[in-house]
């Protein structure tokens, strides 16, 4: 235990070096779902309250076209629609969202994630039912991380992730245009623009810079088969930084390395508090290594203030 400490002291003084020299970013994955249910405006605004640099939105089409901040391509796990809209499920029993125009949604009450049992997917996170949240499109997450950077004066980003893109595409609503088409009428343009793209779908990364768009982008890698030189070479074609489920940095650490050849930035996901490794007694713990041993760029976090702390104990804030 006494040699890990030591090499991950010497490994961080080497990453002070590199970090002096650039943003080590904190990336509000779903906003502060935490504390607040998912992909609601007021997780949004906690989390920027609590220091996020980025805001991630998950993005869905609605059946009039318009991108909404949603983790699933249903309604199912974390609204009411099952109550509102009885009749409106496909044959799979399941209610899309791309069934429902935008004023149907909106009609809707966001609740806690459920599992497939109906329960609680994180039993200590906020009350089921206790606050009425709605569904927020692109469009407002934007206004909103815009409004409180013009009276904060700081500039926190966004990184919207485009869910099932080939399914989209394949209902007749390709999501790529649309959302850069957006992007831009907000400001996000060209490659020092405050904004991540990202995709689990490599193809959609292509189609966005064949699309024109010189915005960052990252791809969602999880599988070992992503942790091969081959692999980062086709990542680093289009992408601008790779998003690993941090099970792959513990598993293959040298992804970072493959990464940084490349130029690309890494940004693992999901670091969350009350779901720990078993080897990490502690979240502080499991950042410290992220950061000072593994050495990536950022994490997504459903806790953006303990990420937020660690960064200041280690002089980074
Ligand atoms: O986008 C990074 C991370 O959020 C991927 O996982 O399923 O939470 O979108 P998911
Ligand atoms: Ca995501």
């Amino acid at each position: 235990m006494r040699r890990f400490w030591a090499l991950s002291f010497s490994l961080l003084m080497t990453w002070f070096a590199f970090a002096s020299a650039s943003e080590v970013i904190v990336i509000a994955h779903r906003g502060a779902c935490g504390y607040l249910p998912e992909h609601t405006l007021e997780a949004y605004a906690l989390a920027y309250g609590l220091g996020a640099d980025f805001i991630e939105p998950d993005l869905v089409l609605t059946n009039d076209g318009v991108l909404i901040a949603l983790h699933d391509t249903t309604l199912d796990s974390t609204t009411d629609v099952a109550e509102v809209f009885p009749d409106r499920a496909r044959e799979d029993g399941r209610f899309y969202a791309i069934d429902f125009t935008l004023a149907e949604i909106k009609q809707l009450s966001v609740q806690e994630r459920r599992g497939a049992d109906g329960e609680p997917a994180f039993p200590s996170r906020f009350p089921q039912g206790a606050a009425a949240f709605e569904i927020a499109t692109h469009a407002e997450l934007i206004e909103l991380v815009q409004g409180m950077n013009h009276t904060s004066g700081r500039n926190v980003g966004i990184y919207p992730e485009l869910k099932a893109p080939s399914w989209h595409a394949e209902e007749g609503m390709p999501m790529e245009e649309i959302l850069l088409a957006e992007l831009s009428a907000y400001g996000y343009e060209g490659p020092d623009a405050r904004v991540f793209v990202q995709s689990f779908e490599f193809e959609s990364l292509e189609r966005l810079r064949e699309l024109g768009t010189e915005l960052p982008l990252v791809m969602l890698i999880w599988s070992p088969d992503h942790a091969t030189e081959e692999a980062f070479d086709r990542w680093a074609t289009v992408a601008n930084g790779v998003g690993p489920w941090k099970g792959l940095v513990e598993a293959s650490p040298e992804v970072v390395g493959m990464a940084h050849e490349r130029g690309m930035q890494v940004h693992p996901w999901t670091f969350r508090a009350d779901v720990l490794p078993a080897k990490y007694p502690t979240i502080e713990q499991e950042l410290m290594t992220y950061f000072g041993v593994y050495l990536v760029d950022g994490v997504f976090t459903d806790f953006v203030d303990d990420a937020v702390r660690v960064l200041r104990g280690m002089g980074l804030r």
